[in-house]
């Protein structure tokens, strides 16, 4: 989380850096900030909230601000310190000669600033990235030399870290340098670019290099010096960027949410397209590179992702154990790294995540891959710290997402579930030709599906409108379609604050029925399949509590006109792929309600989209 962006070249720098925060804002939006040389000084300029607020600073003076060309700027996703101006960076040292941007978390930043303050130095801010400012400063001022000071301030840091650092003293240049946490630097006519994320920089270079840990970059308008932290220099991996300059426009959608809602029929052509070409073919997935004789043998699965994506793999799970017969774990990130890594080379591991940067994932699959295991990543970004360590990747061509709240990468994800599951029942003839071909039938006629959910979004505007006073929600299911109840659950909360919670229908009984009364909405998926009657007699519990009953069906029953108070109807599908067409109505539930409430739907609050802290 954060974003941090750098440039240094004969450009407004005050523009560059704008330009390049505005396409990190998913990264964080509690505060932001530049620093500048200014007339031989370096100047800081930082505001609370949004983005804009930072920008209507700037345009106040601008004819000063932009005669700059270097500067660094930074957009908050608040770890340590409430999202104030003072916490907000880039932060400075007693002198104000220094300016330091960071993402990450300084872990030993305690005992780093209890030494700080004995030496002289006064804090401003509650934040760890304040240590960074002081500590650069001190070193600097032994050694008078910018990068010789950054890379013994690192040696002294713990944690995770990209920094980007400027001093008023060394004109032109910005030091660069990180340790788990991303940073590229984009190469022009001279002139650099450094930014956490290639949108804040596509539009000028596709000339880019990775730094990779503990390598640092010092940077000026005509020359570029790549360092590791023992001071040998090191060629930069210089590569063309596969990317596009994107104009992130909402495309006539009052918010990204809803436009990238709507984009979800193509985003399963494109990731079927080239991998499943005809029902009568198999699955090709070229990416994979585990071989087909170890595909044979593996006995276990083992699925790491968090959030939306562990839901995803949760619904993978499923469909691995269903046609494959291999035994599947999942687990959220953040508790496979603290406990004993029970994985061999005999477990395929796969890691899950739309940005590819979370942290907890990266480092699960780092331990994984220590003890021998394969790593095959699902990813919306190939060029992530996750896809590089990947023995397999999986892409799967969801687009940029923007809004925070992520929707058509849980598609993507759970489309590349799909693929995957088809391809190791391929190899393993451990499913029927037939029930696999009319699968492969379902998912390629599964975007009209989708089209006709949307194309009748109306009506669940209407039902989400009944139920946006309500403080609790309850979305049950069974089976399959559980991690879809924890999803619309997510999906609700994240973006309208209301407290939903998804419950397997069976457990109901076991003690959150305690809660149902009028004035408890509870939403039923009850998608046809082996455990349709189970919910339904679940629905009926429910209903004798006189809980406010939705039902999210494909059954064209009259007679659950009874039970329900709103019905949804979707087409018709099998249960295998019902969590891929179930989900549509449930995003646009949350959407509608969080719309409804006026709540800030692309950027809810206290969230980030990219979670590069652990
Ligand atoms: C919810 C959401 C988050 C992410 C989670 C993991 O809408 O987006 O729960 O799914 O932070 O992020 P990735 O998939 O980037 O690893």
């Amino acid at each position: 989380m954060c974003g941090i962006v750098g440039y240094v070249g004969n450009k407004k720098a005050v523009d560059i850096l704008l330009e390049g925060l505005t396409s990190l804002e998913y990264r964080g939006y509690d505060s932001s900030g530049v620093a500048l040389n200014i007339d031989n000084k370096v100047q800081l300029f930082k505001a609370a909230g949004k983005l804009q607020n930072l920008k209507d600073i700037v345009n106040k003076n601008y004819s000063e601000i932009s005669k700059s060309t270097i500067g660094i700027g930074h957009i908050r996703w608040a770890t340590h310190g409430a999202p104030t101006v003072e916490n907000a960076h880039p932060h400075s040292c007693n002198c104000g000669r220094v300016a330091v941007v960071h993402n990450g978390i300084i872990e030993n930043y305690k005992e780093l600033r209890e030494k700080l303050e004995k030496n002289g130095c006064t804090f401003r801010s509650q934040t760890d990235t304040e240590t960074v400012a002081h500590l650069v400063a001190s070193k600097f001022a032994q050694t008078q030399d910018l990068t010789e000071a950054v890379r013994l301030a690192t040696k002294e840091i713990e944690g995770a870290y990209a920094l980007c650092v400027i001093h008023q003293d060394v004109k032109n240049t910005i030091v660069a340098t990180r340790r788990n946490a991303p940073l590229l630097v984009g190469i022009g006519e001279k002139e650099y670019y450094v930014a956490s994320d290639v949108p804040a920089i596509i539009q000028y270079t596709k000339q880019a290099f990775y730094l990779d840990d503990n390598q640092i970059v010092t940077l000026t308008p005509d020359s570029m010096k790549l360092i590791d932290i023992e001071n040998n220099s090191i060629s930069p991996k210089i590569e063309t960027l596969p990317w596009e300059p994107v104009a992130l426009s909402k495309m006539g959608y009052k918010h990204f949410m809803l436009k990238e809602i709507h984009e979800q029929p193509d985003v399963v052509r494109n990731v079927l397209s080239g991998k499943l070409r005809a029902i009568d073919e198999n699955i090709t997935l070229n990416e994979v590179t585990l071989d087909k004789d170890k595909i044979k043998n593996l006995n276990r699965i083992q699925i790491v992702a968090c959030g939306t994506s562990l839901h995803a793999a949760m619904v993978g799970k499923y469909i691995i154990e269903d046609f494959c017969g291999i035994a599947v774990d999942v687990e959220p990130s953040s508790e496979y790294i603290y406990r004993k890594t029970i994985t061999d080379k005999n477990t395929l591991v796969i890691g899950v995540s739309q940005s590819g940067e979370t942290a907890d994932t990266i480092t699960a699959v780092r331990q994984a891959k220590s003890k021998g295991s394969h790593i095959l990543i699902i990813t919306n970004r190939p060029d992530s710290t996750m896809a590089r360590e990947a023995d397999s990747l999986v892409p799967v061509n969801a687009g940029i997402e923007v809004s925070v709240a992520a929707t058509k990468s849980y598609m993507a994800q759970l489309i590349s579930f799909y693929l995957i599951a088809i391809y190791i029942a391929e190899i393993k003839e451990s499913i029927d030709k037939k029930e696999l071909s009319d699968l492969k039938h379902e998912l390629i006629v599964l975007p009209q599906k989708i089209e006709k959910i949307l194309a009748h979004k109306e009506d669940i505007q209407k039902c989400s409108k009944a139920f946006s006073s309500s403080k609790d929600f309850i979305f049950i299911a069974r089976g399959i379609n559980f991690p879809t109840a924890l999803e619309g659950a997510l999906k609700l909360k994240e973006i309208s604050y209301i407290n939903a919670t998804g419950y397997t229908a069976g457990e109901l009984k076991h003690g959150p029925i305690a809660m149902l009364d009028e004035t408890m909405p509870v939403l039923s998926i009850l998608m046809s399949g082996k455990v349709y009657d189970k919910i339904l007699s679940n629905s009926e519990e429910a209903k004798a509590r006189n809980a406010r009953m939705i039902a999210l069906t494909d059954s064209v029953d009259e007679k659950l006109n009874e039970l329900f108070d709103n019905i949804i109807r979707i087409p018709e599908i099998s249960e295998i792929l019902s969590p891929a067409l179930a989900i549509v109505p449930l995003q646009l539930i949350a959407y509608y309600i969080a719309e409804f409430l006026g709540k800030d739907v692309d950027q809810p609050r206290n969230l980030a989209k990219s979670v590069t802290v652990e």
